[in-house]
């Protein structure tokens, strides 16, 4: 006997769609009083209502290379959207100190609660992709979402990382552990703050140009490989190309993909990176992201090729291509190994698949400008491509 009531109705269907939509700006000298792209950013949609509070942050090593950006930036704003209220300027570290743990989150969030920003005030934080992602983070958590305009000032934030909708921070060792899928207000890309890039970090951002282009464009492929040392000098016409077609290429996919916040296990962009970000954390994050990235591609074309996806011809062109541009196909790491003898970098493939979730599915070139998808590695053929690359390098 049961003398509990019958549940009226047996099943809610709660359907939730929130659509988003971002512009990607491309300009030169932003903070000239002349120039309204970040007007155009902060107020993006006819009719959108003017942040009520706006905060500029920047990323040291971006103000160490700009003196004097910080007053520019609130020069611009006394100028051009007179009457909003800007807080006080901060400046947080750069580079991946920035996302090593909670540290630097915690004091962006403490900021914005020293300014008790409301849900319709902004952040236009400045700088690269590592500073992006945790200021992205912070203003994820705040009050559940606070608007973030976003200016990269690295070749590889405004190709990738800046225009996209992830943020992120390392923890428990692992790369990119914790983050939201958290889209921009909108994306201000100023090719004018490329001209301050050390020419390593410059070069960071051609890998992940040679990445979308080798599965997805071959024309924009035989691009790089021609311009390739003209890319490794930062020559600014070829170097302008590759970000604002590195940058279409991603905001197309994230876009027109289908599957912005990878709900699926597709995961094209993350081309060579099951590797890339293992061998991060094997560096203590002594390797930067675009090295990484080089090496992981190499290391996925040589696994392509060893599945009969790429001919030899094919494998030489990429490996030469990254080659030219200044970037490096190999790196020790590769051969590191863990207490149990085992290559370190294959527990990579094991973090890859718990990122995605369910299956495993790494992307690997078929030919130059198309992918296909494995569910599965062979453990004992990757380190065959570890052997031959090592072999190619010496
Ligand atoms: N969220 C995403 O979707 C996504 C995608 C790809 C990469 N990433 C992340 O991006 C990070 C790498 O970003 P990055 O390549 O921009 O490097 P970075 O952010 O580490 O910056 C490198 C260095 O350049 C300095 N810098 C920035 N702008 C400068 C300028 N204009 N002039 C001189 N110095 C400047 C920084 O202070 C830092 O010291 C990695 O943490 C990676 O995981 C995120
Ligand atoms: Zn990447």
């Amino acid at each position: 006997m049961n003398p509990r009531a019958p549940i009226p109705s047996g099943r809610l269907e709660a359907r939730v769609q929130v659509p988003f939509s971002y512009p990607v700006l491309f300009c030169r000298d932003v903070f000239s009083p002349d120039q309204d792209t970040l007007c155009q950013a902060l107020l993006p949609q006819p009719g959108a209502e003017a942040p009520p509070r706006v905060l500029v942050w920047l990323d040291a090593g971006l103000a160490d290379a700009w003196p004097g950006l910080a007053d520019r930036a609130r020069a611009w704003f006394t100028a051009r959207m007179p009457g909003l209220d800007l807080g006080r300027t901060a400046v947080f570290p750069g580079g991946e100190a920035v996302k090593d743990g909670w540290t630097h989150v915690h004091g962006m969030i403490r900021e914005l609660n020293h300014h008790n920003l409301c849900r319709k005030s902004a952040v236009v934080a400045v700088g690269g992709g590592a500073f992006l992602d945790a200021a992205g983070l912070a203003c994820a958590l705040f009050h559940r979402g606070v608007n973030l305009v976003r200016l990269p000032s690295t070749v590889l934030s405004q190709n990738d990382s800046g225009v996209g909708v992830k943020n992120g921070i390392n923890a428990e060792g692992k790369k990119n552990l914790l983050g939201a899928f958290a889209p921009p207000r909108a994306v201000v890309c100023d090719l004018d703050f490329l001209s301050t890039l050390p020419d390593d970090v410059m070069r960071d951002g051609l890998a992940e140009s040679f990445k979308v282009a080798i599965i997805k464009d071959a024309a924009f492929f035989r691009f790089l490989c021609d311009n390739a040392p003209a890319l490794s000098q930062g020559e600014p016409a070829a170097l302008e190309e590759s970000v604002v077609t590195t940058a279409r290429l991603h905001v197309e996919h994230i876009a027109g993909g289908g599957d912005p916040f990878e709900m699926g296990v597709s995961r094209p962009l993350d081309f060579g990176h099951w590797a890339a970000h293992r061998l991060e954390s094997l560096s203590g994050y002594a390797l930067r992201h675009g090295q990484a990235v080089a090496v992981g591609l190499a290391l996925d074309t040589c696994y392509a090729r060893f599945s009969g996806l790429v001919t030899d011809r094919e494998l030489e062109d990429i490996l030469t291509g990254i080659s030219a541009s200044g970037l490096p196909v190999w790196n020790d790491l590769l051969e590191q190994r863990d207490a149990s003898g085992q290559y370190a970098v294959l527990s990579g493939i094991e973090e890859f698949r718990e990122h995605l979730g369910g299956r495993l599915a790494v992307t690997l070139p078929r030919g130059i400008g198309h992918r296909v998808e494995v569910d599965r590695m062979d453990t004992d053929l990757v380190i065959q491509c570890i052997a031959s690359l090592k072999e190619r390098a010496a």
